[in-house]
């Protein structure tokens, strides 16, 4: 992949990384969408699909993630990809293995210390770790002018921003709006494990952000009196239960005592034993 990569910079064709975890649906295809419109039909649109151990804590779904690689290259190459890079973990981390001595694994990660710290980074405080690491790996295999996030991992989006603006990292980072179900479920490569009756409750984070909206409409709000309303209207559900809402500035990431139109809401429920997080600018 590198090799292709360097070849296809001397010849000065640009390329965009669409970085996934597989198991694609419309949303991973609307980033690959994005990514040809940034180099359009001279360049060249690389998927990622790798399910990044790294990320995952070790009572995390990495196992039991769903793994389907021959329909991914089927929409892949449906959507108009010209590269799916598909590593294995010996490929990727070579010398993680429980046997090695330490000074034989892998010791150099990328940590984002400041916007990695509230929401998903509570819950999952080696998650964001994994994913600068594993998304610098990918950079320097497949070269990108271009990378395409989606705006469903809202958090993630932001420490990937930082990432390359610390660092210097050549990479111009492209963010596409979240697609959605037509019952405005975010898509997610996690909704597959949500029963019938789960499906239907899953649709109370949606619900929740247009009650948010509804609630800024009308007039200023106390931060915590809306989150302690969206909460016992999420918990209604009786397999629901809420891990964390927040308000903050969309910039900074910093969370606001009023909710005022330009906010950010991200939460995150569990439905059942399933995690599902969304996000919307009010
Ligand atoms: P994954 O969960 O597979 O998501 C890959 C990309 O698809 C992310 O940028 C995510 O925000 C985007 N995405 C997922 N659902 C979406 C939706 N409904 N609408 C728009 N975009 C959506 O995020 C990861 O993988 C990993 O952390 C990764 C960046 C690949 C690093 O391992």
């Amino acid at each position: 992949m590198q090799e292709l990569a360097k070849e296809w910079k001397r010849s000065g064709i640009r390329v965009a990384l669409v970085p996934t975890m597989g198991a694609l649906h419309a949303g991973h295809l609307s980033l690959i969408k994005h990514a040809r419109q940034a180099v359009s039909s001279s360049g060249k649109v690389v998927v990622s699909v790798y399910v990044n151990p790294i990320q995952f804590a070790p009572n995390e779904d990495f196992s039991k993630y769903p793994r389907d690689l021959q329909n991914d290259l089927r929409l892949c190459e449906e959507t108009g990809a010209d590269v799916v890079f598909s590593p294995s973990d010996q490929v990727m981390y070579p010398y993680k293995s429980e046997e090695n001595a330490p000074a034989l694994r892998e010791s150099t990660y990328v940590c984002e210390g400041f916007l990695s710290q509230s929401m998903e980074g509570v819950t999952r405080p080696t998650h964001f770790r994994g994913v600068t690491t594993v998304v610098n790996k990918l950079f320097n295999i497949t070269l990108p002018d271009y990378a395409v996030f989606g705006a469903k991992d809202f958090q993630q989006a932001a420490i990937i921003k930082r990432m390359v603006r610390d660092l210097n990292i050549p990479v111009e980072i492209i963010t596409a709006p979240i697609v959605r179900e037509a019952d405005g479920l975010a898509l997610s490569s996690r909704n597959r494990y949500l029963s019938p009756d789960e499906r239907t409750q899953a649709l109370c984070l949606s619900q929740a952000i247009a009650l948010a909206r509804q609630n800024v409409s009308q007039a200023s709000q106390d931060a915590q009196s809306l989150k302690a309303d969206l909460k016992a209207f999420i918990e209604k559900n009786p397999s629901a239960q809420v891990d964390y809402i927040e308000f903050f500035d969309p910039e900074t990431l910093a969370p606001v005592a009023k909710v005022q139109h330009g906010v950010q809401i991200a939460l995150a429920v569990f439905v059942g034993k399933t995690r599902l997080i969304d996000n919307a600018t009010l």
